[in-house]
């Protein structure tokens, strides 16, 4: 990535100076546009291309690659109307973009932060350590250390090793025990790692209790991307009955964390979809953990959040033929992102990302629209380094881009530099919706007040 495009800010109006983009503020739309078309995507790159960057010119705008962000209220009004018993807590790690993490600070969610790092960086934006949860069950004793030190309250755990850890480290913990809850068809399921089974929970309480720890609460994560409603309400009554056991052990028991799962998409008139899972997930709600109970219920939504916020735009920026001993010509193609960057989640989170073509805003559109079979390549050295093998194409030129929607969650938030690559640090181009300027801006002001 040209470092100067990396570093570029384009002021608009002077309200991008109070959000403090770092990235191009491309635009303020009151609605989100929630399929960024290819022709909006052109023209965006054409004002890159022609005005906004002159002094990076196109090359360095060649080499590179654009996350366009779309920062709007839309997201966190949809759950808040969908659930309104059920407070998010936005998983960090799933793309902890300032933009993202402000929009959400403001809106009044709380945070899933999984190590010193991701707790630091809340905590620096002054998020209060009593809206953060440390959801690692198995975590590292130094980022105990730094939790207890800097008053985190809430952790989860799910092993007997995990309660000695606790005891030993930070006994003032209150402890949340993760049960495990596996969607068969979830595309990232978490249970083989995480997730105590429910017929260890009596085992794991006593251990808690002869500790002299304090255990407050249940959590359970369904796998990311969760398809069967059926596995939320099955968990939701698993809680319940770790609940009583709980209870009969003399905990107080206050807080149950539904985790994540959550996809978000949305609808032809452009509404997030939540489908049947809020329904089914308020149902049950009311069945195991009726109000007067006085259970505290969050989640820990990451994709929800972040998915359909960005759209990565990667030039072509290298071709080949290849002639089969048939004669038929075959295409490769280079684009400056790949299983090192932001498609990383091709490998890690079973994605199979969607691209559109978008032809160079600098160059007359082709008239020759015919298909080739095609190979997609990432820019490193590495020959297992392939987005895409075999995928029908027409023939693109070097400066057309592909354009990739939904690409905003774990895509650059697991992207390394391999090869001396920097991955991590695409260009950003952000797009902000009035009122979530107005909702940050209100909440900055209100702070420097206080
Ligand atoms: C503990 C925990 N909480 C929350 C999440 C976020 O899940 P999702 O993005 O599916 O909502 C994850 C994802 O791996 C997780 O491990």
């Amino acid at each position: 990535m040209d470092s100067a495009a990396s570093a570029c800010v384009v002021t608009l109006s002077a309200r991008c100076t109070r959000i403090k983009p770092r990235g191009v503020l491309l635009a303020f739309h009151e609605t989100r546009e929630h399929a960024i078309t290819a022709r909006r995507a052109r023209g965006y790159l054409r004002r890159l291309l022609t005005s906004q960057l002159p002094k990076i010119g196109g090359e360095g705008l060649a080499n590179s690659r654009w996350l366009l962000t779309v920062f709007c209220a839309d997201f966190p009004q949809a759950w808040r109307a969908a659930m309104p018993r059920v407070v998010p807590f936005y998983a960090v790690k799933c793309n902890p973009e300032p933009g993202i993490l402000k929009l959400l600070v403001a809106m009044g969610a709380g945070f899933d932060c999984a190590s010193k790092g991701e707790l630091d960086m809340m905590l620096r934006m002054g998020v209060s350590p009593s809206r953060i949860i440390f959801a690692h069950p198995c975590k590292r004793p130094s980022d105990i250390r730094y939790a207890r030190d800097h008053g985190i309250q809430y952790t989860t755990f799910d092993t007997v090793s995990e309660l000695h850890k606790i005891a030993q480290i930070n006994p003032d913990f209150k402890c949340v025990l993760r049960i495990r809850a596996d969607d068969p068809d979830a595309r990232v399921p978490l249970g083989l790692k995480y997730g105590a089974e429910v017929c260890e929970a009596p085992m794991l309480l006593r251990t808690a209790k002869e500790l002299g720890l304090q255990v407050v609460g249940v959590s359970f994560h369904v796998g990311s991307a969760c398809q069967n409603l059926s596995t939320f309400s099955g968990a939701i009554e698993n809680a319940r009955k770790v609940f009583d056991e709980a209870h009969q052990c003399g905990f107080n028991m206050e807080l149950l964390d539904i985790g994540g799962g959550f996809t978000g998409h949305f609808d032809e008139m452009g509404n997030v979809m939540f489908g049947e899972i809020a329904n089914t997930i308020n149902t049950a709600l009311a069945a195991y953990f009726p109000p007067e109970m006085n259970v505290r219920v969050i989640a820990e939504p990451g994709r929800y959040f972040a998915e359909t916020s960005s759209t990565l735009l990667t030039p072509v920026y290298g071709q080949r033929d290849r002639v089969t001993a048939e004669g038929v010509i075959k295409k490769d193609y280079w684009l400056t992102d790949g299983l090192y960057g932001s498609f990383n989640c091709i490998l890690y989170d079973g994605q199979t990302p969607a691209y559109k073509v978008v032809r160079s805003p600098l160059m007359p559109e082709p008239t020759d629209n015919s298909t080739f079979t095609s190979t997609l390549w990432g820019p490193t050295c590495d020959s297992a380094d392939c987005v895409y093998k075999d995928v029908t194409l027409p023939s693109l030129r070097n400066g057309d881009w592909l354009m990739w929607n939904n690409a905003g969650a774990y895509t650059v938030a697991g992207a390394c530099d391999f090869n001396g690559i920097e991955f991590t640090t695409p260009g950003k181009l952000y797009v902000w919706s009035d009122s979530a300027v107005d909702v940050v801006e209100e909440v900055e002001e209100q702070a420097m007040h206080a």
